[in-house]
């Protein structure tokens, strides 16, 4: 059993398999957030705290005679405003009296068997027998807002799933002005903040500082998850390593405006507080109604790499869903960097010709099908093919290309609208503006409210009909602008706070309506390259575009940085063409499918501009990949070297689960003269066992290569690279 109520203690206990996680509730029905850590068995954590009289730290009324007891001080599952905790809050109010107070108080706790689902949310799911779940209902009996924390406990994967139900049990409507998924006291350690930071090209990048006694806020108010800020974070102990220290990940299941809070009180706790960002946000509760919160999924471990392990894990098995969630991908040429919006049919077949002639499975048309899209200033809502760049339609071009032997893939941005669009000038009132204001442009589009049934069934039709009459098995869905001017025309103004979660909503209903009715399609988010990578999107399509930025060079800061929370296999990464068209880089063609290897493979440039020698290294790069996929994206992942700090090389490796087979990757970025020798210990290996190297037919014991490691030869030039297969012989040294 994961979940256990200690009833003489009133303890609520969640273990799994490295961790254990409790809360208490008090005499007075407060709940005390106990521990979460490293597995402390059934141990009562009570023990670890004392009552003391802290000033200006007001006490309840129950016990303001002896003043030791604060809700200021206490380490709590859930916090609210206005009733004497001055942290950070997890919950405001708005009463329909005006006040904002709100003091949540136990009624009672249910362990059930399996995992929770959230009404119109994403949210993990378990594969046989392996979840339980835990409710803890709490009340505010002056108003009667009811609160049920959602607890998953998946016991052998050292994950518990966190979200909280709003519900109204009073008799007058409460506006509810923040809604946190989550809130966690760390009570004693020194933490230090990592989080992943970036912009339009550059996303995920990893950032560590000490969480400190300010505020310090990670979040996005974009209406997307962002290019800027990841809802993903770790909180991990100052000498955290990559092998040892404790770890907490905390990753926000949600493609919207989000906020990641942390703050250390007077008395050195921690408090992490994530959830929905309250910017522009309110959600008015009439009686009986609740609100659902999106999902956060928590972890902790002892270093870097087994967290990132866990989330990998859990998001391949736990968190994307369908046909191709485990399947082998396919490997995807996308015409978008070799043509951009200069296509027609003759371009496409010609493209295709090539790439099918090199062993590519899926042919991809990127933007610029339909419409009037020349360019980007035009054409987006009126999904129906331009027939003056493919006047034989799409069942014909498709056709074609499922007779050199590949299949057929389309990019599409349903969100979005250009002003100069039919689908504009019939319906002006669908895209986000406020009121007697212009909106703002992105890209020359707007954005279109999904937060109406109206503007999704639309697109539903669009979509659902391209997708059933032609043989599309793989869709590109693209998202190229920032979220503002939010305001719907089919909301009343007092409604109008909710539009911007509204919209979330929208999108994962087109998405679960298509993705449910197209199963075997293979979806790939996108926005704009990485602004929307979360595990809310991931529900719905196990790869995500990982940047727009396509150099190697580049993408080993990218996928390096996106390593700690996602998975290889939700990395869409493709092979371009050098110089590169973001930076100019010019990258040796084995070093660009080294990199872009380890994620969901492809390529992206004008192969009639390939030289026939290089043509012959993509057919290589297509069989190693097909052979090695398995290894790649179900293997485990480490970082071999610190992207944070400036090393002249990148070096990462995968293990297979039964340690039978490794991969080793390097990429010299920055050749030095008389080198020092490049010598890097391997990780994951059985230290048992006889490990056959291919490259230079040694057979050296897994220990030696770990404890000791491996020296790789000095290698001169421009981003050089090198990939090491691992093979074990046998299990005895
Ligand atoms: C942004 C995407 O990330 C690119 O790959 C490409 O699809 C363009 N949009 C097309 O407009």
């Amino acid at each position: 059993m994961s979940i256990v109520f200690d009833q003489q203690q009133k303890l609520l206990t969640l273990a799994t398999a490295n961790t254990s996680y409790q809360m208490m509730i008090d005499d007075l029905g407060f709940l005390h957030h106990l521990y979460y850590g490293s597995r402390t068995g059934m141990q009562d954590m009570s023990y670890q705290y004392y009552d003391f009289d802290y000033a200006f730290s007001g006490n309840p009324v129950e016990c303001r005679k002896e003043r030791t007891f604060s809700l200021d001080i206490i380490p709590q599952e859930f916090t609210s405003f206005g009733v004497g905790d001055y942290r950070l809050n997890s919950v405001a109010v708005i009463n329909s009296d005006g006040s904002r107070a709100a003091r949540f108080q136990y009624v009672s706790h249910e362990i059930r068997k399996g995992k929770y689902a959230i009404p119109e949310l994403p949210a993990a799911y378990e594969n046989g027998d392996e979840a339980e779940t835990l409710v803890v209902t709490l009340r505010d009996d002056v108003t009667g807002l009811m609160i049920r924390l959602y607890y998953g406990v998946f016991e052998k994967k050292d994950i518990i799933t966190r979200y909280t139900e709003f519900f109204n049990d009073g008799n007058a409507p409460i506006s509810l002005e923040k809604a946190a998924s989550l809130c966690l006291d760390l009570p004693y350690g020194n933490w230090d903040l990592l989080h992943f930071h970036g912009k339009h090209c550059l996303e995920r990048q990893p950032e560590r500082q000490p969480v400190g006694h300010c505020l310090t806020t990670v979040g996005s108010d974009r209406g997307m998850s962002s290019h800027q800020h990841n809802p993903f974070i770790i909180v991990c102990d100052h000498d955290a390593t990559e092998d040892h220290g404790d770890c907490y990940g905390m990753m926000l299941a949600y493609t919207g405006s989000f906020r990641a809070e942390l703050e250390q009180n007077q008395i050195n706790a921690v408090r992490v507080v994530m959830g929905i960002s309250e910017t522009a946000f309110s959600w008015t509760l009439q009686p009986g109604e609740s609100f659902h919160t999106p999902e956060v999924i928590l972890s902790h471990a002892d270093g870097l790499t087994a967290l990132s392990h866990n989330y990998h894990r859990f998001i391949r098995q736990n968190i994307c869903r369908g046909k191709y969630h485990l399947a082998k991908r396919p490997v995807l040429i996308n015409n978008w960097e070799a043509t951009y919006f200069n296509l027609d049919e003759d371009i496409i077949y010609g493209l295709a010709q090539e790439a099918s002639a090199l062993g590519v499975d899926l042919f991809v048309l990127d933007d610029g099908w339909f419409g009037a899209r020349y360019d980007d200033n035009a054409g987006l809502g009126d999904w129906f093919v331009n027939r003056k760049k493919l006047p034989n339609g799409l069942p014909h071009l498709i056709e074609k290309i499922n007779g050199l032997g590949m299949d057929f893939g389309i990019w599409i941005e349903p969100e979005m609208v250009n002003e100069d669009s039919d689908l504009y000038r019939t319906h002006p009132d669908w895209a986000f503006a406020s009121p007697n204001r212009t909106p703002n442009f992105g890209r020359n589009q707007l954005v279109l409210d999904m937060s109406r049934q109206d503007v999704r069934d639309y697109l539903y039709g669009c979509f659902s009909m391209l997708l059933r009459e032609n043989n599309i098995s793989y869709v590109k869905w693209d998202f190229n602008r920032s979220v503002c001017d939010i305001y719907s025309n089919a909301l009343p103004p007092e409604r109008q706070g909710e539009v911007v979660h509204r919209f979330v909503l929208g999108f994962y209903d087109l998405l679960d309506r298509l993705t449910s009715e197209f199963p075997d399609v293979l979806f790939e988010g996108c926005s704009g390259g990485g602004g929307r990578f979360d595990a809310g999107l991931l529900y719905y399509t196990p790869q995500i575009w990982c940047s727009d930025d396509t150099d190697a060079v580049e993408r080993l800061l990218i996928q390096g940085g996106t390593s700690y929370g996602y998975p290889v296999s939700a990395m869409g990464s493709h092979v371009s063409a050098a110089p590169n068209h973001q930076t100019g880089r010019i990258v040796p063609i084995d070093t660009r499918g080294v990199v872009a290897m380890s994620g969901a493979f492809g390529y992206e440039l004008d192969l009639k501009k390939v030289s026939d020698e290089d043509k012959r290294e993509i057919k290589d790069q297509i069989e190693q990949y097909h052979q090695d996929e398995e290894l790649i994206h179900q293997g485990l992942y480490y970082r071999l070297t610190d992207i944070t700090k400036k090393l002249h090389y990148t070096a990462w490796q995968m293990v297979s689960e039964d340690r039978s087979k490794s991969l080793v990757n390097l990429v010299v970025t920055d050749p030095q003269p008389n080198p020092a020798p490049l010598h890097i210990r391997l990780k994951g290996l059985d230290p048992n066992a006889l490990y056959e190297i291919d490259e230079d037919e040694h057979i050296i014991s897994g220990a030696a290569l770990m404890n000791a490691g491996y020296t790789f030869p000095p290698m001169m030039g421009d981003y050089r690279s090198l990939q090491m297969h691992l093979h074990r012989m046998k299990n005895e040294v």
